[in-house]
Protein backbone atom coordinates (compact mmCIF):
# COMPACT_ATOMS: atom_id res chain seq x y z
CA UNK A 1 0.00 0.00 0.00
CA UNK A 2 1.18 3.29 -0.92
CA UNK A 3 1.11 5.69 1.82
CA UNK A 4 -0.84 8.95 0.88
CA UNK A 5 -3.20 11.65 3.12
CA UNK A 6 -4.46 13.15 0.14
CA UNK A 7 -5.13 13.19 -3.36
CA UNK A 8 -6.77 15.87 -6.27
CA UNK A 9 -9.40 14.58 -9.11
CA UNK A 10 -10.15 16.81 -11.82
CA UNK A 11 -12.13 16.79 -15.07
CA UNK A 12 -10.72 17.53 -18.18
CA UNK A 13 -11.43 18.42 -21.93
CA UNK A 14 -14.83 18.09 -23.82
CA UNK A 15 -17.37 17.39 -20.45
CA UNK A 16 -19.13 13.82 -21.23
CA UNK A 17 -22.21 12.61 -19.18
CA UNK A 18 -20.91 10.27 -16.10
CA UNK A 19 -18.02 12.43 -15.18
CA UNK A 20 -20.01 13.69 -12.17
CA UNK A 21 -20.71 10.08 -10.99
CA UNK A 22 -16.72 9.17 -11.65
CA UNK A 23 -16.19 12.12 -9.39
CA UNK A 24 -18.55 11.16 -7.04
CA UNK A 25 -16.78 7.42 -7.08
CA UNK A 26 -13.38 8.74 -6.64
CA UNK A 27 -14.47 10.97 -3.78
CA UNK A 28 -15.96 8.29 -2.15
CA UNK A 29 -13.31 5.83 -2.50
CA UNK A 30 -11.21 8.53 -1.33
CA UNK A 31 -13.22 8.94 1.96
CA UNK A 32 -13.56 5.45 2.43
CA UNK A 33 -10.19 4.98 2.48
CA UNK A 34 -9.32 8.05 4.69
CA UNK A 35 -7.78 10.18 2.51
CA UNK A 36 -8.51 14.20 1.92
CA UNK A 37 -10.16 15.38 -1.44
CA UNK A 38 -8.99 18.05 -3.44
CA UNK A 39 -11.20 18.75 -6.46
CA UNK A 40 -9.66 21.06 -9.40
CA UNK A 41 -12.24 23.36 -10.73
CA UNK A 42 -11.85 23.90 -14.47
CA UNK A 43 -9.43 20.99 -15.60
CA UNK A 44 -5.70 21.90 -15.87
CA UNK A 45 -6.22 25.20 -15.71
CA UNK A 46 -7.52 25.17 -11.68
CA UNK A 47 -4.02 24.51 -10.80
CA UNK A 48 -3.08 27.59 -12.78
CA UNK A 49 -5.64 29.62 -11.38
CA UNK A 50 -5.04 28.31 -7.87
CA UNK A 51 -8.77 27.34 -8.44
CA UNK A 52 -9.50 24.24 -6.10
CA UNK A 53 -11.97 22.99 -3.71
CA UNK A 54 -12.16 20.26 -0.69
CA UNK A 55 -14.21 17.68 -1.45
CA UNK A 56 -16.02 14.92 0.89
CA UNK A 57 -19.10 12.53 1.27
CA UNK A 58 -21.81 15.04 1.33
CA UNK A 59 -20.24 17.31 -1.85
CA UNK A 60 -20.77 14.33 -4.49
CA UNK A 61 -24.77 14.10 -3.60
CA UNK A 62 -27.27 14.45 -5.75
CA UNK A 63 -24.53 14.35 -9.28
CA UNK A 64 -24.47 10.93 -9.90
CA UNK A 65 -27.47 11.47 -12.38
CA UNK A 66 -26.43 14.43 -13.86
CA UNK A 67 -24.77 15.47 -16.92
CA UNK A 68 -22.00 18.31 -17.19
CA UNK A 69 -19.43 18.35 -14.34
CA UNK A 70 -19.65 20.06 -11.02
CA UNK A 71 -15.90 20.46 -10.97
CA UNK A 72 -16.44 22.03 -14.73
CA UNK A 73 -13.80 21.48 -17.61
CA UNK A 74 -11.94 23.22 -19.77
CA UNK A 75 -8.98 22.87 -22.57
CA UNK A 76 -5.93 24.28 -20.87
CA UNK A 77 -3.08 26.41 -23.34
CA UNK A 78 -1.36 27.16 -20.35
CA UNK A 79 -0.67 23.33 -19.17
CA UNK A 80 0.82 22.89 -23.08
CA UNK A 81 4.18 24.95 -21.89
CA UNK A 82 6.84 23.77 -19.28
CA UNK A 83 6.32 26.79 -17.10
CA UNK A 84 2.98 26.23 -16.81
CA UNK A 85 3.83 22.44 -16.08
CA UNK A 86 5.81 23.64 -13.39
CA UNK A 87 3.72 25.77 -11.82
CA UNK A 88 0.96 23.70 -11.36
CA UNK A 89 3.13 21.09 -10.50
CA UNK A 90 4.44 23.55 -7.26
CA UNK A 91 0.66 24.35 -6.47
CA UNK A 92 -0.08 20.42 -6.26
CA UNK A 93 3.02 20.23 -3.47
CA UNK A 94 1.38 23.07 -1.99
CA UNK A 95 -1.97 21.50 -1.24
CA UNK A 96 -0.09 18.18 -0.37
CA UNK A 97 -1.68 16.37 -2.98
CA UNK A 98 0.32 13.31 -3.51
CA UNK A 99 -1.58 11.57 -6.08
CA UNK A 100 -3.79 12.93 -8.95
CA UNK A 101 -6.80 11.27 -10.58
CA UNK A 102 -7.54 12.88 -14.14
CA UNK A 103 -10.92 12.08 -15.99
CA UNK A 104 -11.46 13.05 -19.63
CA UNK A 105 -9.73 12.08 -22.90
CA UNK A 106 -6.98 11.94 -25.54
CA UNK A 107 -5.77 15.56 -24.49
CA UNK A 108 -6.60 15.08 -20.73
CA UNK A 109 -3.73 12.25 -20.72
CA UNK A 110 -1.47 13.69 -23.07
CA UNK A 111 -1.12 16.21 -20.46
CA UNK A 112 -1.14 13.82 -17.83
CA UNK A 113 1.44 11.21 -19.82
CA UNK A 114 3.81 14.50 -19.99
CA UNK A 115 3.52 15.85 -16.39
CA UNK A 116 4.16 12.64 -14.59
CA UNK A 117 7.02 12.21 -16.64
CA UNK A 118 8.71 15.47 -15.69
CA UNK A 119 7.30 15.16 -12.22
CA UNK A 120 7.46 12.40 -9.32
CA UNK A 121 3.70 12.73 -8.75
CA UNK A 122 1.45 9.86 -9.78
CA UNK A 123 -1.07 9.91 -11.81
CA UNK A 124 -4.53 7.82 -13.00
CA UNK A 125 -6.37 8.87 -16.02
CA UNK A 126 -10.23 7.67 -16.23
CA UNK A 127 -11.42 7.88 -20.00
CA UNK A 128 -13.97 9.97 -20.42
CA UNK A 129 -14.90 11.42 -23.40
CA UNK A 130 -18.32 10.75 -25.84
CA UNK A 131 -16.07 9.97 -28.95
CA UNK A 132 -14.90 6.64 -27.48
CA UNK A 133 -12.02 7.07 -29.00
CA UNK A 134 -9.34 5.80 -26.17
CA UNK A 135 -7.52 2.73 -26.52
CA UNK A 136 -7.87 0.35 -24.08
CA UNK A 137 -11.16 0.24 -23.06
CA UNK A 138 -14.38 -1.39 -25.07
CA UNK A 139 -15.69 1.93 -23.81
CA UNK A 140 -15.82 5.33 -22.54
CA UNK A 141 -17.60 7.22 -19.96
CA UNK A 142 -20.02 9.37 -22.08
CA UNK A 143 -20.25 7.50 -25.27
CA UNK A 144 -23.12 5.13 -24.83
CA UNK A 145 -25.28 8.42 -23.68
CA UNK A 146 -24.55 10.27 -26.39
CA UNK A 147 -25.43 7.21 -28.54
CA UNK A 148 -28.82 6.62 -27.07
CA UNK A 149 -29.01 10.60 -27.28
CA UNK A 150 -28.40 11.01 -31.10
CA UNK A 151 -30.90 7.88 -31.86
CA UNK A 152 -33.48 8.87 -30.14
CA UNK A 153 -32.67 12.54 -32.11
CA UNK A 154 -32.63 10.39 -35.56
CA UNK A 155 -35.64 8.72 -34.66
CA UNK A 156 -37.49 12.16 -34.47
CA UNK A 157 -35.89 13.00 -37.51
CA UNK A 158 -36.82 10.08 -39.72
CA UNK A 159 -40.20 10.88 -37.94
CA UNK A 160 -40.73 14.20 -40.06
CA UNK A 161 -38.41 12.58 -42.93
CA UNK A 162 -41.16 10.08 -43.58
CA UNK A 163 -43.79 12.53 -43.47
CA UNK A 164 -42.20 14.67 -46.37
CA UNK A 165 -40.75 11.75 -48.21
CA UNK A 166 -37.30 13.70 -47.40
CA UNK A 167 -33.87 12.84 -47.45
CA UNK A 168 -31.76 13.51 -44.49
CA UNK A 169 -28.13 13.94 -44.14
CA UNK A 170 -27.48 14.40 -40.20
CA UNK A 171 -23.73 15.53 -38.87
CA UNK A 172 -22.53 13.39 -35.57
CA UNK A 173 -19.93 14.36 -33.31
CA UNK A 174 -16.90 11.87 -32.83
CA UNK A 175 -14.00 14.50 -33.37
CA UNK A 176 -11.65 12.34 -35.96
CA UNK A 177 -13.43 9.11 -34.99
CA UNK A 178 -16.75 7.25 -36.08
CA UNK A 179 -17.41 5.00 -33.21
CA UNK A 180 -20.77 7.67 -32.40
CA UNK A 181 -21.90 7.26 -36.04
CA UNK A 182 -21.48 3.73 -37.14
CA UNK A 183 -23.26 2.61 -33.80
CA UNK A 184 -26.13 5.10 -34.27
CA UNK A 185 -26.40 4.56 -38.27
CA UNK A 186 -27.34 0.81 -37.26
CA UNK A 187 -29.16 1.65 -34.35
CA UNK A 188 -31.50 3.85 -36.77
CA UNK A 189 -31.48 1.51 -39.81
CA UNK A 190 -29.56 4.70 -41.80
CA UNK A 191 -29.52 3.92 -45.32
CA UNK A 192 -25.53 4.89 -45.41
CA UNK A 193 -22.95 5.85 -43.27
CA UNK A 194 -19.61 8.40 -43.82
CA UNK A 195 -17.17 7.55 -41.27
CA UNK A 196 -13.32 9.28 -41.26
CA UNK A 197 -12.38 5.45 -41.12
CA UNK A 198 -13.44 3.88 -44.21
CA UNK A 199 -13.85 6.98 -46.91
CA UNK A 200 -14.29 4.51 -49.59
CA UNK A 201 -17.58 4.23 -48.31
CA UNK A 202 -18.53 7.52 -49.78
CA UNK A 203 -19.34 5.61 -53.51
CA UNK A 204 -21.47 3.36 -51.62
CA UNK A 205 -23.54 6.51 -50.86
CA UNK A 206 -23.32 7.45 -54.82
CA UNK A 207 -24.30 4.42 -55.09
CA UNK A 208 -27.77 4.67 -52.84
CA UNK A 209 -28.38 8.09 -53.89
CA UNK A 210 -28.43 6.58 -57.81
CA UNK A 211 -30.82 3.52 -57.05
CA UNK A 212 -31.86 2.00 -54.21
CA UNK A 213 -33.53 5.12 -52.95
CA UNK A 214 -35.42 5.63 -56.10
CA UNK A 215 -36.91 2.44 -56.12
CA UNK A 216 -38.27 1.96 -53.30
CA UNK A 217 -37.52 4.00 -50.22
CA UNK A 218 -39.77 6.38 -49.08
CA UNK A 219 -37.45 8.41 -47.78
CA UNK A 220 -33.59 8.28 -46.15
CA UNK A 221 -31.23 9.04 -43.31
CA UNK A 222 -27.55 9.32 -44.36
CA UNK A 223 -25.30 9.51 -40.72
CA UNK A 224 -22.16 11.90 -41.14
CA UNK A 225 -19.33 11.75 -39.06
CA UNK A 226 -17.85 15.33 -38.23
CA UNK A 227 -14.07 13.60 -38.86
CA UNK A 228 -15.23 12.40 -42.30
CA UNK A 229 -13.28 13.60 -45.09
CA UNK A 230 -16.04 14.74 -46.94
CA UNK A 231 -18.52 17.03 -44.58
CA UNK A 232 -22.35 16.60 -44.16
CA UNK A 233 -22.68 20.11 -45.77
CA UNK A 234 -20.76 19.42 -48.95
CA UNK A 235 -22.87 16.59 -49.59
CA UNK A 236 -25.82 18.19 -49.13
CA UNK A 237 -24.65 20.97 -51.33
CA UNK A 238 -23.86 18.32 -53.98
CA UNK A 239 -26.61 16.66 -53.81
CA UNK A 240 -29.33 19.71 -54.29
CA UNK A 241 -27.09 20.18 -57.42
CA UNK A 242 -26.89 16.93 -59.12
CA UNK A 243 -29.84 14.72 -57.35
CA UNK A 244 -33.03 17.84 -57.49
CA UNK A 245 -35.06 14.46 -57.39
CA UNK A 246 -34.14 14.23 -53.80
CA UNK A 247 -36.00 16.61 -51.04
CA UNK A 248 -32.95 17.03 -49.27
CA UNK A 249 -32.23 18.69 -45.86
CA UNK A 250 -29.58 19.21 -43.46
CA UNK A 251 -29.11 18.31 -39.64
CA UNK A 252 -25.63 19.21 -37.46
CA UNK A 253 -26.64 17.91 -33.76
CA UNK A 254 -24.16 19.05 -32.52
CA UNK A 255 -23.25 19.88 -28.59
CA UNK A 256 -27.04 18.55 -27.18
CA UNK A 257 -25.20 15.41 -27.72
CA UNK A 258 -22.93 15.57 -24.58
CA UNK A 259 -25.50 16.73 -22.71
CA UNK A 260 -28.27 14.81 -20.70
CA UNK A 261 -28.39 12.70 -18.22
CA UNK A 262 -25.99 9.50 -18.05
CA UNK A 263 -27.25 6.15 -18.76
CA UNK A 264 -27.20 3.43 -16.44
CA UNK A 265 -24.29 1.91 -18.24
CA UNK A 266 -22.36 4.93 -18.17
CA UNK A 267 -22.89 5.57 -14.23
CA UNK A 268 -22.14 2.39 -13.79
CA UNK A 269 -18.94 2.22 -15.56
CA UNK A 270 -17.97 5.76 -14.21
CA UNK A 271 -18.99 4.10 -10.29
CA UNK A 272 -16.15 0.87 -11.23
CA UNK A 273 -13.50 3.20 -12.89
CA UNK A 274 -13.14 5.96 -10.13
CA UNK A 275 -13.26 3.32 -7.70
CA UNK A 276 -10.54 1.62 -9.37
CA UNK A 277 -8.72 4.77 -9.64
CA UNK A 278 -8.40 5.51 -5.91
CA UNK A 279 -7.52 1.68 -5.50
CA UNK A 280 -5.18 2.29 -8.43
CA UNK A 281 -3.44 5.17 -6.19
CA UNK A 282 -3.23 3.47 -2.90
CA UNK A 283 -1.69 0.22 -4.71
CA UNK A 284 1.04 2.08 -5.94
CA UNK A 285 0.11 2.35 -9.33
CA UNK A 286 1.13 5.00 -11.46
CA UNK A 287 0.52 7.20 -15.05
CA UNK A 288 -1.99 3.84 -15.94
CA UNK A 289 -5.50 4.59 -17.36
CA UNK A 290 -8.27 2.25 -15.61
CA UNK A 291 -10.67 1.18 -18.71
CA UNK A 292 -13.74 -1.45 -19.18
CA UNK A 293 -12.33 -4.22 -20.82
CA UNK A 294 -15.48 -7.38 -20.82
CA UNK A 295 -17.17 -5.64 -18.21
CA UNK A 296 -14.04 -6.20 -16.01
CA UNK A 297 -11.48 -3.22 -15.29
CA UNK A 298 -8.42 -3.00 -16.80
CA UNK A 299 -5.10 -1.13 -16.34
CA UNK A 300 -3.30 0.75 -19.22
CA UNK A 301 -0.31 2.47 -19.90
CA UNK A 302 -1.69 6.39 -19.98
CA UNK A 303 0.74 6.81 -22.94
CA UNK A 304 -0.38 3.73 -25.04
CA UNK A 305 -3.88 4.72 -24.38
CA UNK A 306 -3.10 7.65 -26.38
CA UNK A 307 -0.96 6.40 -29.08
CA UNK A 308 -2.57 3.16 -30.20
CA UNK A 309 -4.95 3.22 -32.77
CA UNK A 310 -8.74 2.31 -31.55
CA UNK A 311 -9.83 0.20 -34.43
CA UNK A 312 -13.65 0.59 -35.51
CA UNK A 313 -15.21 -2.54 -36.54
CA UNK A 314 -15.34 -3.24 -40.26
CA UNK A 315 -17.97 -6.27 -39.70
CA UNK A 316 -20.29 -3.49 -37.96
CA UNK A 317 -20.15 -1.20 -41.16
CA UNK A 318 -20.69 -4.22 -43.73
CA UNK A 319 -23.81 -4.98 -41.92
CA UNK A 320 -25.66 -1.63 -43.01
CA UNK A 321 -24.97 -2.82 -46.30
CA UNK A 322 -27.19 -6.23 -45.84
CA UNK A 323 -29.41 -4.80 -43.64
CA UNK A 324 -30.55 -1.34 -45.67
CA UNK A 325 -31.75 -2.85 -48.73
O1 LIG B 1 -14.35 15.41 -27.82
C1 LIG B 1 -15.70 15.66 -27.61
C2 LIG B 1 -16.24 16.58 -28.67
O2 LIG B 1 -17.62 16.81 -28.41
C3 LIG B 1 -16.04 16.12 -30.11
O3 LIG B 1 -16.97 15.14 -30.50
C4 LIG B 1 -16.14 17.42 -30.87
O4 LIG B 1 -15.42 17.34 -32.06
C5 LIG B 1 -15.52 18.40 -29.92
O5 LIG B 1 -15.58 17.84 -28.62
C6 LIG B 1 -16.18 19.74 -29.89
O6 LIG B 1 -15.42 20.58 -29.07
P1 LIG B 1 -15.91 21.97 -28.51
O7 LIG B 1 -16.90 21.71 -27.41
O8 LIG B 1 -14.66 22.62 -27.99
O9 LIG B 1 -16.55 22.70 -29.63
Amino acid sequence: MREIKKIGVLTSGGDAPGMNAAVRAVVRTAVYNNLEVVGINEGYQGLLDRNVVELGSRSVGQIIQRGGTMLRSARCEGFRTPEGRKQAYDYIKELGIEGLVVIGGDGTFTGATVFSEEYDIPVIGIPATIDNDIYGTDATIGYDTALNTVVDAVDKIRDTASAHNRLFLIEVMGRDAGFIALRAGIATGAESILLPEFEEYSDKLQEYLNNKHKKSKQNGIIIVAEGSKVKAYDIYKEVIKTHPEYDVRLSILGHMQRGGSPSAYDRVISSQLGVAAVEALLTNRSNEMVGICNREVVFVPLSDAIKEEKSLSRNLLRIVDILSI
